[in-house]
């Protein structure tokens, strides 16, 4: 593919080095929103940085009757509109070239005999084997048609034990619960090897979680105060500005628990307090994220003792403009107990981290959109300067800031200027935008070029979803069962409920303030 932009930096070392083979990739679900907002953008932007194969074929499949022509001004109009870079038109009329659309109702299986006749089609007129990667970006129930016909057509099993084996990606949600999460797992390894199986969590594909990897590793000042000797409570936040919008019916069945904290914050957890795996390969690394899955402690569900508090939002502002409250949601049923806010205090039984609390929450309608992680030190004994002008030297506080304003910052202590020592936190920040420019790479755009390149790093492994249902799914059934009881509210546009920080207060912490400093 050609291109007249300079690579990335985050991409270099993708490139000429790692040669893509050739490839065809289907999409089930190609006029979806996903498609349209996130893959075919990916793909695109693939395509600017020269990183796809250089045999490449894009392949949409849909109920729908659809003409390739069709499909192919489908895909324009997705890049035109959520494009990180503009239409260039070269690259455009060769991609154009590699696009078509095969219609597939999910049950017929004659429909999966014609993709694969179309795969071979394209494999003789190149004259080259290719490797199928099938997206499966549609609703859960989907999947098992989808997967079984897969396997039964046989394009599951093409060329399968060589590099051009076939891979399939699946979106989540990964189940509602344990059992439908083994369920899924035992329908897909009928028809799969688990290494051509890429289960999507797209918070692995951001730059800043990959890069949390790179600087525990490999900055050695980390590794030694990374432990319960001295880091005093770890918190995540995940917090949205959006509401449910138009997604009210999906939302409703699934809730803050399923839709953010199964899996993203679970994932943000696991890289942030695993072990040094023994190298950088993706079973090394999995298998470490699924040892501190295991070594978390079950959650303490009873009214009065409780590790998990759930809330749902009420009307407020946002940014100053009124939005209405979860119940007041399009699509929202009036007995609904959804929560859209859950804050989890976790500990983790092991060495490093005995009696360390890790404290998660994610929520809509939060305060302001950020994701971040703050490990939060333990005090110096401070006694030099606890004297009559201050009665606490505030913590050290190391905070990641997954997105937005990408970075990192360090909070220490300082002394204000002048005759009196007055002590001050102050902020040491890297900023991505600063040091390597704006135009980072959407994490779609990574995870489809490593499933491409036969790289699951940054996917979700069966076993790893399964630990993190087994953590996940005794807090959603005691929820159903109590139904309303217990779920709070909290206007939109808050940190969420009251009960959220007293959960904090019990072990003598609070939420940091996000935006103080
Ligand atoms: C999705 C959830 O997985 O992640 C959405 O289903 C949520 O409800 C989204 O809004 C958040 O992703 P990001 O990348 O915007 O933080």
């Amino acid at each position: 593919m050609p291109t007249s932009q300079p690579i990335h930096p985050f991409l270099s070392g993708l490139g000429k080095s790692r040669m893509a083979p050739p490839s065809v990739v289907v999409i089930f679900g190609a006029s979806g929103d996903l498609t349209a907002r996130k893959l075919i953008p990916a793909i695109y932007n693939l395509g600017v940085d020269n990183l796809l194969p250089n045999v490449f074929f894009l392949i949409g499949c849909g109920r729908a009757p659809m003409q390739d022509e069709d499909f192919q001004k489908l895909v324009l109009e997705s890049i035109k509109s959520y494009s990180r870079r503009p239409l260039n038109e070269a690259l455009w009329k060769h991609l154009c070239a590699c696009i078509s659309y095969h219609q597939v109702e999910i049950e017929d299986t004659i429909a999966y005999q014609g993709l694969l006749n179309k795969i071979q089609a394209l494999e003789q007129h190149t004259q080259q084997e290719l490797q199928s990667i099938f997206y499966i970006s549609t609703p859960p129930q989907a999947f098992k048609p989808i997967l079984e016909n897969l396997g039964n057509s046989g394009l599951a099993e093409r060329h399968l034990f060589s590099p051009l084996e076939s891979k399939v990606i699946l979106e989540k949600p990964f189940g509602r619960d344990l059992a439908s999460a083994k369920e899924l797992n035992a329908i897909i390894a009928k028809q799969f090897e688990e290494k051509q199986v890429y289960r999507i969590d797209h918070y692995l594909g951001k730059e800043t979680v990959q890069d949390l990897l790179v600087q525990r590793f490999t900055n050695a000042i980390f590794e030694p105060i990374w432990n319960y000797q001295y880091v005093d409570n770890v918190q995540i936040t995940v917090a949205e500005e959006l509401g449910v919008g138009t997604r009210g019916g999906y939302y409703d069945k699934s809730g803050a628990l399923r839709d953010m904290i199964q899996n993203h914050t679970m994932q943000l957890l696991s890289l942030v307090a695993m072990e040094p795996p023994v190298s950088s390969s993706p079973e090394d690394i999995r298998n470490e994220k699924v040892k501190l899955l295991k070594a978390i402690q079950p959650l303490k569900l009873a009214v009065n003792e409780r590790d998990a508090i759930r809330a749902r939002y009420t009307e407020g502002l946002i940014n100053g403009v009124k939005v209405p409250g979860y119940l007041d949601e399009g699509n929202i049923p009036g007995q609904s107990f959804t929560e859209t806010y859950a804050a989890l205090r976790f500990f983790i039984n092991n060495w490093r981290w005995k009696g360390v609390p890790f404290y998660i929450r994610s929520g809509k309608r939060m305060a302001r959109r950020v994701t971040e992680i703050a490990i939060q030190f333990k005090r110096s004994p401070g006694t030099l300067f606890e004297d009559r002008h201050f009665t606490r030297v505030p913590a050290n506080s190391l905070i990641i800031q997954i997105q937005p304003d990408e970075g990192m910052s360090f909070i220490l202590n300082s002394k204000i200027p002048g005759l009196e020592t007055r002590i001050q936190p102050v902020k040491m920040h890297f900023r991505y935008a600063t040091t390597y420019g704006s135009n980072t790479p959407e994490a779609y755009e990574r995870l489809i070029i490593d499933c491409i390149m036969g790289d699951g790093t940054l996917f979700i492994r069966g076993d790893e979803a399964i630990s993190s249902w087994q953590i996940c799914t005794p807090i959603l059934e005691f929820w159903e069962e109590c139904k309303d009881a217990g779920l709070a509210t909290y206007p939109a546009g808050s940190w969420g409920p009251l009960e959220a920080d007293k959960l904090l207060w019990e072990t003598h912490h609070e939420w940091r303030r996000i935006g103080l400093y």
